[in-house]
């Protein structure tokens, strides 16, 4: 029987990320992913990093064309009652963001760890076993099963994964919030709107003028949650999105073909504790949030970070003390980008006829644009919030 130091499930970003730190201080991993390394790498997710992030990937090695081809950006804009306001993200906490999309992070995470045999692709039926004391994974590959001893197991196998479904739900609580709308996105090669970002609120309905590159744009719309994709003609996509931003910016919305268009349905969720013996749940595994707030990627870099950190610890001088607050540590960040989330998710949409919310939303908007304080809350929650200690190892 094969065996490792950390048996990681999922190499999305969470579990190629956590590999890689890892394999750097010496610790053996086995990342195993149901997905062949082309269908990981073509999906269009996030693109918005935290500093914090950011710094994570330089200390993996992984930075290097991250930091060249990314755009920094100093603030992002707020568009309301046919006007904008810009939120001085930078001026406002020191901070600024980087623009690099989910597919590109990916890609440079698939190349750092090609170099070891340590990621298994297109492996199926993974299982795992007695998490509370001697670990194991028997997975299926290459049409033969397998098993896999290991001392510690990383679910990061997203929201739909087994690790999650591995643990009695006894033995765990969740918390949910599933909107009443989603976002119809769609990419294409023409130049932004904007500069920076640019969140928009409108009787419409929500949408997001975002971008991957100077060359090319990502925008979403917020829509029904039976929106049929086949009635979304590109044509259609451009007039919703220009009806819904200031005339100013609806006067120059350069449009173009799609590359790609889909729709995501808006999710709050967080399971509790996200240890289980030897098992460590890690991003999606763990929590979703709206993307209204792009904390998703974040927060998943974020438990890396830490788990990494118990990891390092534990192997290094034999103390299990920062891994046993992997949990505590983990979800006091958790909470607080789900709370921003909501929040900012809850203030840009439009989705029940109830005038008077509507109404406290214009006041927060217009107070958000002319108060410091709000200003700065708001910033501050975007950029990602700071970590209590420890430093990285
Ligand atoms: P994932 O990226 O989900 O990776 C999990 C991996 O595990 C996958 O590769 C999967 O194939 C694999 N896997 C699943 N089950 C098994 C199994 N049984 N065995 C082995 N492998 C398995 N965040 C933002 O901040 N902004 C956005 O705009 C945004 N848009 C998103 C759009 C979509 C459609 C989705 C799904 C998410 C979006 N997110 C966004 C969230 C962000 O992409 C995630 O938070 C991030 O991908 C989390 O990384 P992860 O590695 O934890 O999970
Ligand atoms: C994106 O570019 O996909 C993106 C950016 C910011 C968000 C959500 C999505 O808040």
């Amino acid at each position: 029987m094969r065996s490792t130091q950390v048996a990681i499930i999922g190499a999305g970003p969470s579990g190629l990320l956590l590999s890689q730190l890892l394999s750097r201080q010496g610790i053996d991993s086995v990342v195993l992913e149901s997905q062949s390394p082309e269908h990981v790498q073509a999906r269009i997710r996030a693109g918005l990093l935290e500093w914090t992030t950011v710094q994570l990937l330089e200390a993996a090695g992984v930075g290097a064309r991250m930091l060249r081809e990314g755009l920094v950006h100093d603030g992002i804009d707020l568009a309301f009652a046919n006007g904008h306001h810009r939120i001085d993200l930078k001026g406002l906490t020191g901070r600024s963001v980087l623009v690099y999309g989910q597919n590109e992070l990916q890609r440079d995470l698939v190349q750092a760890r090609a170099a070891s045999a340590a990621v298994l692709w297109q492996v199926s039926e993974v299982m795992l076993h007695d998490c509370a004391s001697t670990p194991r994974v028997s997975y299926t590959h290459a049409g033969s099963r397998h098993e896999l001893r290991c001392d510690f197991l990383a679910g990061c196998d997203g929201y739909h994964g087994v690790s999650r479904a591995s643990v009695p739900r006894a033995q765990r609580a969740q918390y949910e919030r599933v909107y009443p709308f989603g976002w119809l996105g769609l990419l294409a090669d023409v130049p932004p709107l904007h500069e920076e970002l640019v969140y928009a609120h409108h009787q419409r309905g929500f949408a997001l003028c975002s971008m991957r590159s100077r060359s090319r744009s990502r925008y979403y719309l917020q829509c029904s949650l039976e929106e049929d994709l086949a009635q979304w003609p590109d044509s259609r996509f451009w007039d919703e999105l220009r009806a819904r931003l200031p005339d100013c910016y609806a006067a120059r919305l350069l449009s173009g073909p799609s590359l790609e268009k889909s729709i995501v349905p808006l999710r709050s969720f967080v399971t509790e504790p996200m240890q289980f013996g030897r098992l460590f749940l890690v991003g999606d595994a763990a929590h979703i949030v709206p993307p209204t707030g792009a904390k998703g990627l974040n927060l998943a870099a974020a438990d890396v970070r830490v788990l990494w950190q118990g990891l390092t610890e534990f192997y290094r001088g034999g103390s299990a003390t920062l891994l046993g607050e992997y949990s505590a540590r983990a979800l006091g960040r958790v909470w607080k980008a789900t709370r921003f989330s909501w929040w900012f998710t809850t203030l840009l949409h439009r989705w029940c006829a109830d005038p008077f919310a509507e109404r406290l939303k214009e006041a927060e908007l217009e107070y958000l644009a002319h108060s410091a304080a709000a200003s700065r809350s708001l910033a501050e929650n975007y950029v990602g919030l700071g970590f209590d200690q420890p430093e990285a190892p």
